[in-house]
């Protein structure tokens, strides 16, 4: 069943926050890593008018089509190619890159695309066309043992192992409806979530290489910001959460020389300053109109002047 087409693309998050963090770099060029549906490169065209320049970038050939009516420079791709990407289309350095990580509401609710525990589909979970593997051969073909660490690890599941096993034992799978229900059946009863939703969410990091494009990205993004520039990444997971924190307070971390020497013998000097000492939630009101909103956490740093 296709997606209902009066249900909206996707609700951005964080949308004032993330304009009010953009605003001191302006006026400059903007990459929004992640376009989606476009929302908060919107609302950065709607604040900053002809002082800003937007280039948007999404994996997936779909999202990136409703760029075209705003008239913007647009590149298919995954952002851990992020430096070649932005140089096929300009020069000019970003004064700042956005990241809204993980999946489109869209994406979710089109069935075809397999990403759903809720609406049974094919078992494809691919962004784009530059994934290498669909959700269908991990499920069907991996051993027992890999598909156990990674649901172990991408979905943070404690019943990883029991799932791995069920798997092997009923597949071969087609449907996202027949994993749902193995899984349901294979792990006790819970409390709260659906059973099937760190796996989900575990299949979907790994057919995408989530957490490789998330540190190439960061990385990329910082060694292009100008100085002065920002880097603003929405997360909505603890593993890419824990990724962005760990880079900019590497990357915000100066000299490490013990006290007391007279002179800086280690010459490392910080190229980071973060911006949000506490990571940025979303306020109730807007959870209250956006469900999705509920697990994002936003953080931000700001380049150091050389
Ligand atoms: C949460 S949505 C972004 C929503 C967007 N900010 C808006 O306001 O509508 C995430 C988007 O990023 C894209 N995406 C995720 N990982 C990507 C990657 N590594 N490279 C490029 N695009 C990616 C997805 O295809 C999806 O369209």
């Amino acid at each position: 069943m296709a997606q209902d087409p009066r249900q909206e693309y996707h609700r951005p998050v964080l949308v004032d926050e993330v304009v009010g963090l953009i605003a001191p770099t302006m006026p400059g060029l903007v990459v929004d890593a992640t376009f989606g549906g476009g929302g908060h490169t919107r609302r950065l065209l709607e604040e900053f008018g002809d002082r800003v320049r937007v280039v948007a970038i999404d994996r997936d050939p779909d999202a990136l089509a409703r760029a075209a009516d705003l008239g913007i420079d647009a590149v298919q791709g995954n952002f851990a190619d992020l430096e070649e990407m932005v140089s096929s289309v300009t020069d000019e350095a970003p004064t700042a890159v956005l990241f809204d990580f993980g999946v489109s509401s869209h994406q979710v609710d089109t069935a075809e695309r397999g990403f759903s525990y809720r609406h049974d589909g094919p078992l494809d979970m691919r962004m784009g066309p530059d994934a290498p593997y669909t959700a269908a051969e991990i499920v069907n073909e991996w051993p027992e043992a890999e598909l156990a660490r990674i649901i172990r690890r991408y979905g943070e599941e404690p019943q990883a192992g029991r799932i791995a096993s069920a798997i092997v034992t009923n597949r071969p799978f087609e449907t996202t409806g027949q994993l749902s229900t193995v899984i349901a059946a294979a792990v006790p009863p819970r409390r709260a979530g659906h059973p099937a939703r760190r796996t989900f969410q575990a299949l979907r990091i790994a057919v995408n290489g989530e957490i490789e494009a998330v540190e190439a990205g960061l990385e990329q993004a910082i060694s292009m910001v100008r100085p002065g520039g920002r880097i603003v990444a929405i997360s909505y997971h603890s593993l890419e959460d824990r990724v962005v924190k760990q880079r900019f307070a590497r990357g915000a971390t100066g000299c490490v020389c013990p006290p007391g020497l007279p002179v800086c013998a280690c010459g490392r000097a910080a190229e980071l300053r973060v911006l949000t000492r506490k990571p940025v939630k979303p306020s109730p009101a807007e959870v209250a109109g956006n469900r999705r909103a509920r697990s994002a956490v936003l953080r931000a740093a700001e380049k150091v002047a050389a």
